[in-house]
């Protein structure tokens, strides 16, 4: 049973590379962002989900361990809703989407993004309220213009 399923397992990566290579869970995460939204610059063209990870992406900043730490999206002109997908971008430290045309609620997963340390959402759409999960952003510093 065990050698019939690694061949067969085997066979299907042969068949189709992409499987092997579209395991990334912050990739993964990102091309469901992308799926959400439309794009009508084509600031999100170079997203490949074949790639091993997104960290070549443009708009997209990884750390030396190849997670990503930065979104940056302001004012390009995107609009869509986000999804609770982003909650799995354990390592972010910066999320960048103000000025842009971003609607529904704002996922409570980003409450989830523990590193956090600026999330600019402003100029959007948005509606509801900002979710209570983001008492748990402890990192999140507030943007240096609201304080001057
Ligand atoms: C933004 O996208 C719209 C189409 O949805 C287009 O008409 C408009 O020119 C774009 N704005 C900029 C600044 O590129």
């Amino acid at each position: 049973m065990a050698p019939f399923l690694s061949l067969s397992v085997i066979f299907l990566l042969l068949q189709f590379p992409f499987l092997s290579l579209s395991t990334n869970p912050e990739g993964n995460a990102l091309h469901d962002l992308r799926s959400r939204l439309s794009d009508p610059n084509n600031v999100l063209q170079s997203w490949d989900p074949t790639l091993v990870n997104p960290c070549t992406w443009f708009h997209v900043t990884c750390n030396s361990n190849n997670h990503v730490i930065r979104l940056d999206l302001g004012n390009a002109n995107v609009s869509g809703t986000l999804g609770p997908e982003l909650g799995q971008l354990h390592h972010l430290q910066y999320l960048e989407l103000y000025k842009n045309d971003l609607r529904g609620k704002i996922p409570k997963e980003l409450g989830n993004l523990k590193t956090l340390i600026s999330m600019d959402l402003y100029d959007n759409k948005f509606e509801g309220k900002i979710p209570k999960s983001f008492g748990k952003l402890k990192s999140l510093k507030f943007p240096a213009a609201k304080q001057q």
